[in-house]
């Protein structure tokens, strides 16, 4: 009986824990539009090369410039961009871009 209810416990907690991490919502201004900017626009900001991914601009940008497909993170251009080998080969930590498809799967909001 008590080892029924320790499996019990053990799975409750298992199915709360992965729960939660599945439902945090990425912000778009704290975590997104801080590391384009220091990532980026040594190389994207305004004039030189398209998209200007200055914090003010990011989030336009990238929604208007059709750089993200709201909801569809392999399909939104900048994730292709960055996975297959951006340009100018740059270092973008692994992590960085598992957020940023987080966040566009989650709807690419302004947030
Ligand atoms: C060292 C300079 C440099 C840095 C840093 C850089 N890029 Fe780029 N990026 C380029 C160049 C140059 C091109 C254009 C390549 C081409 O046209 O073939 C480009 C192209 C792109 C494109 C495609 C643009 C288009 O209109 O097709 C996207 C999207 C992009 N970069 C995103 C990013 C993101 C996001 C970051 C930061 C994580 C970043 N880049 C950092 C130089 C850079």
């Amino acid at each position: 009986m008590e080892r029924k209810i320790t499996i019990v416990l053990m799975v409750s907690f298992l199915l709360l824990s992965c729960g939660k991490e599945e439902n945090e919502i990425i912000s778009f201004s704290q975590d997104i539009a801080p590391f384009l900017e220091n990532t980026c626009t040594a190389c994207h900001y305004g004039g030189r090369q398209e998209p200007n991914l200055h914090e003010e601009v990011s989030y336009n940008q990238l929604t208007e410039g059709g750089y993200v497909t709201p909801g569809k993170a392999n399909q939104s251009a900048i994730v292709i961009q960055l996975e297959n080998g951006h340009p100018e080969n740059i270092d973008i930590p692994s992590n960085q871009i598992k957020i940023l498809k987080e966040w566009i799967n989650q709807g690419a909001d302004n947030n």
